[in-house]
């Protein structure tokens, strides 16, 4: 039987602030080209073409599988207890600073569509900071986080820990469609 698969990416290397900068925009170019190939894949199964939904989800498989090894060199993935930190200090951003200013401005230029996916986001947003921050307590006392399902839901990202609410919270979606993790 073959080992058990170690994901192992390049190892950090702090050397070169233009390379570093230069990792860092592959990292976003990688991600994006991922989302917008996993959405690709969504539209071809809806136009009956599951095969051309495959080759996208393979392909923002292997897109994903760069951003990760360029995460790695720039020295972004750590331990669990240090990752959590680094999520809850990305969600704390997103919900203090960046979202209010996107929305100010989404606001002001009358965008009603880019309020709703900012509102939807930064909502989730809070529900991401106070779960890592409970899991944060469990991890620096050695503790998993109880065996539970993760439920989302697949138009706003509300996120609950066990049971989906009867219809969501934020934008009313049945609870039933929530994924579960
Ligand atoms: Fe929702």
């Amino acid at each position: 039987m073959a080992d058990t698969f170690k994901n192992t990416p390049p190892a950090p290397e702090d050397k070169g602030a233009m390379t570093a900068e230069n990792i860092a925009a592959a990292l976003a170019g990688e991600s994006q080209a991922s989302q917008k190939y996993l959405a690709f894949a969504d539209v071809a199964d809806g136009e009956g073409y599951p095969n051309v939904a495959r080759l996208f989800r393979a392909v923002a498989f292997a897109e994903s599988t760069h951003a990760r090894n360029h995460l790695s060199v720039l020295g972004k993935i750590g331990t669990t207890s240090e990752n959590l930190k680094a999520a809850w200090g990305g969600e704390t951003f997103e919900i203090d600073e960046m979202y209010p200013a996107y929305d100010a401005v989404a606001k002001l230029q009358e965008n009603k569509s880019a309020q709703t996916t900012i509102h939807y986001a930064l909502k989730a947003e809070m529900d991401h900071q106070g779960i890592y921050d409970e899991t944060l307590k469990g991890v620096e006392g050695k503790k998993d986080l109880a065996a539970a399902p993760v439920r989302v839901c697949p138009i706003c990202g509300h996120t609950v820990i066990g049971d989906a609410p009867a219809e969501c919270p934020q934008c009313g979606t049945d609870g039933s469609f929530f994924k579960e993790f």
